[in-house]
């Protein structure tokens, strides 16, 4: 038998309405702060994620889906959804347009990880990016609606911030890490052996324990800060201290994609155990024009979908529409004519096959009908149908013609 590929999930019952219920709410949130909806092919040629995600990654390291399409172009499937939107906001002339450009999305990312629960290689996320906006409002405003969207369903979180400076800070205290760095080489991982060459700054969210220990004493990029680096940092925290979103300065987290500037956040879970990360993001300020675009600022987030809905649940549905069903043979067209009728304004469910009124009524129940309607033997001619609101209980024998003129039904 075949079956799906190692951390690649169907999504299915009961997840199925879990990850429309987070889309639903996700997005009507997004649309209220001034987001569009985007969308961008899942595959990209392999050097746009090896330019923005960057070389020093484990995403573009190890984890990229890459192979040589039948024109032998150099491709993958996207394992994050900045870069593809960046590229298309400098392939749309955006940037040169200038202004401020908002853009929503959602959809499968694609990572060649160790699959364990709540890490996937093919996992979903929603994600919002900004254009255009290099005020620091702009970054507390990102993390309210972050906030808004969790406690809409009611998740905990832990927010880590930190703040990875810009080209005027960012070169001396790259320095002073390599020097000290340095100095521990032969203690350090092979993989921060690497990174110290291609990006150093890496190093400082090696998993690795004993790097760890290691790095416990390393230069913090937050005492080096340039002015206007500080500044916004600060502000940054005084608005989230206004607005009642606590937070942990963390000078160790710097994301694992090389393209942030300045402020960087991960909204993290108790309850998720070792991958507890539901979202992450910040600013990316340098990201457009590293991508041959005009200089814009940029910051986003996304948060992962699977993840997510682990943390969640739906509020009971409430029962809602029509469920129509025959009880004899002849009756099959007349319920499927008046179901489609019905369909016209309402949810409604229609079963083809003759069946006894008991094994209607709990299919009607199973659909979260609010109505049953049935016809037998005695409906069929009297030409009526039998109703009964499934939450009061109430039931009645009607008119074919009155049911049907009712827009709703007086009984409901
Ligand atoms: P990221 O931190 O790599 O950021 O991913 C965002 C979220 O996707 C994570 O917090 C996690 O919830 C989820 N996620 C990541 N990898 C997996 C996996 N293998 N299985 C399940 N869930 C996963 C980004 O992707 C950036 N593009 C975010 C961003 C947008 N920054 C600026 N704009």
């Amino acid at each position: 038998m075949i079956q799906s590929l190692r951390g690649m999930n169907d999504i299915f019952s009961p997840e199925n309405d879990k990850f429309t219920y987070f889309l639903d709410n996700a997005l009507a949130i997004a649309k209220r702060y001034g987001y569009e909806y985007f969308e961008s092919p899942i595959l990209e040629e392999t050097a746009l994620f090896k330019r923005s995600v960057g070389n020093s990654s484990d995403i573009v390291g190890k984890e990229m889906y890459q192979f040589i399409d039948k024109g032998n172009n150099d491709v993958c499937l996207r394992p994050e959804g900045t870069a593809g939107v960046v590229r298309a906001f400098i392939q749309k002339k955006l940037d040169k347009a200038g202004g401020k450009h908002k853009f929503f999305y959602y959809g499968p990312m694609f990572r060649y990880e160790r699959p364990q629960k709540g890490r996937l290689r093919q996992f979903h996320q929603f994600g919002c990016e900004s254009f255009g906006e290099d005020s620091v409002y702009e970054d507390a405003n990102i993390i309210l609606m972050i906030k808004e969207i969790l406690d809409f369903f009611n998740v905990d979180f832990n927010l880590e911030l930190n703040s990875l400076g810009c080209p005027n800070c960012m070169p001396a205290y790259k320095k002073d890490l390599i020097g000290f760095i340095e100095a521990k080489e032969d203690l350090i991982c092979n993989d921060c052996t690497r990174r110290l060459k291609i990006n150093p700054i890496r190093v400082l969210d090696c998993k690795n324990e004993t790097c760890q220990k290691e790095y416990s004493d390393a230069p913090k990029l937050l005492e080096q800060l340039c002015g206007q680096c500080h500044n916004d940092f600060i502000k940054l925290k005084s608005i989230l201290d206004e607005n009642q979103i606590s937070y942990n300065i963390n000078s160790h987290l710097v994301r694992g994609l090389d393209y942030y500037s300045k402020t960087a956040f991960e909204f993290l879970s108790n309850n998720l155990g070792a991958q507890n990360a539901i979202a992450g993001g910040g600013r990316y300020d340098k990201l457009v024009e590293f991508l041959d675009g005009k200089a814009t600022p940029a910051i986003g987030f996304a948060i992962g979908i699977e993840r997510f809905i682990d943390l969640i649940e739906i509020p009971e549905m409430e029962k809602n529409g029509y469920y129509f069903g025959a009880m004899i043979d002849e009756a099959i067209d007349i319920v499927f004519n008046l179901g489609i009728q019905k369909r016209k304004n309402e949810k409604t469910t229609i079963e083809y096959k003759k069946r006894s009124f008991k094994a209607h009524i709990k299919l009607a129940n199973k659909a979260q009908a609010k109505y049953c309607i049935l016809i037998g033997e005695d409906e069929l001619k009297n030409n009526t149908v039998w109703f009964k609101d499934l939450e009061n209980k109430e039931e009645k024998n009607i008119e074919i013609e009155e049911f049907l003129s009712n827009k709703k039904d007086k009984l409901c």
